[in-house]
């Protein structure tokens, strides 16, 4: 696929997933302060790759992608819940995202928990309200999407990277699967199960969504170091900042990119086989390289 087409389908995603991701919480009632808060960080412009990824999954998968957007979209809110959350001063303690203050230095702490509270549970609520899937269609996108949230899922990766000190590459590698590599790769399941794909299918999403996982934060943790803060809507030196170890430390930049390259070639060759795979490929490729 060259550029322009990719360009011009993300774009057309990315163009539904806002529509859609505007017209929530618009309700006026006497606590609509809640509201403004989930709107205010779910409205400030990130890339959407979750929910691209899901609808992309979907069309894969044979079901017309637009039926997927309550799915897609209902991870993007469990990922901006684990934002707000991820930001507040017992964990990272960051001020700036997706190039705004974050949550809770616009609202206030308790505001912060509460937005990304409210954001949970009304991401189920999309799911099993998404009147053109079947049934079992939201059954198990409802029950991917609580396994990677959860305990076992980018839960449990940020209790290791906020409370445990990983320090080896294995610690690390296992830190990144679980806070990051769960929810993209339940983006990639989540899109398969909606239209109701087989084992083949969701396996081939799983392997795909799990190394594009871990070049993503491999990724992030080096632009963390080397970034620009006006491109990457975030605090550069993060990382730094709260003690942390991460890939930069024990493979240098030159070994991150390598690393990156490698997921990136693992991810690209689980989709080979599908065919109509380019928009995935270009997908994996310009993350390997972003600077946002
Ligand atoms: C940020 O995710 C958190 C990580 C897993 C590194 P994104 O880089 O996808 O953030 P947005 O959604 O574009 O803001
Ligand atoms: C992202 O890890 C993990 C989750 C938000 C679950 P980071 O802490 O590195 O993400 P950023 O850099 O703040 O976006
Ligand atoms: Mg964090
Ligand atoms: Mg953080
Ligand atoms: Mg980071």
């Amino acid at each position: 696929m060259d550029k322009a087409t990719f360009d011009a389908q993300y774009q057309t995603y990315l163009q539904a997933v806002e529509d859609y991701l505007r017209g929530l919480f618009t309700a006026k009632t006497d606590y609509d302060q809640i509201f403004t808060a989930m709107r205010y960080s779910l409205l400030a412009g990130g890339k959407r790759i979750r929910p691209i990824l899901t609808l992309e999954f979907a069309r894969l998968c044979g079901l017309d992608w637009h039926k997927a957007l309550p799915v897609g979209c209902a991870l993007e809110l469990v990922h901006t819940y684990s934002l707000i959350h991820d930001d507040l001063p017992c964990m990272d303690d960051d001020d700036l995202r997706r190039g705004k203050p974050t949550s809770h230095k616009q609202f206030g702490e308790t505001l912060a928990i509460l937005a990304g509270d409210a954001l949970q549970p009304a991401a189920f609520e999309l799911i099993l309200s998404a009147v053109d899937l079947r049934d079992t269609a939201r059954a198990n996108c409802a029950l991917i999407l609580a396994k990677a949230a959860g305990a076992d899922g980018m839960v449990g990766g940020q209790v290791l990277d906020t409370l445990c000190h990983a320090t080896t590459q294995d610690q690390l590698a296992q830190v990144h699967r679980l806070k990051t590599g769960a929810l993209l790769m339940a983006a990639c399941q989540l899109g398969c199960a909606a239209a109701d794909g087989d084992e083949l299918q969701l396996n081939c999403a799983k392997i795909y969504g799990e190394n594009l996982g871990m070049a993503f934060q491999i990724r992030d943790d080096v632009l963390d170091v080397v970034g620009d803060e006006a491109d990457f809507g975030k605090p550069i030196g993060s990382d730094e900042a709260c003690g942390k170890t991460t890939y930069v430390n024990l493979l240098g930049i030159d070994g991150c990119a390598q690393a990156v390259e490698r997921c990136t070639v693992t991810a690209c060759d689980a989709v080979a086989t599908w065919g109509d795979d380019g928009f995935l490929q270009c997908l994996a490729k310009s993350l390997a390289g972003r600077n946002h």
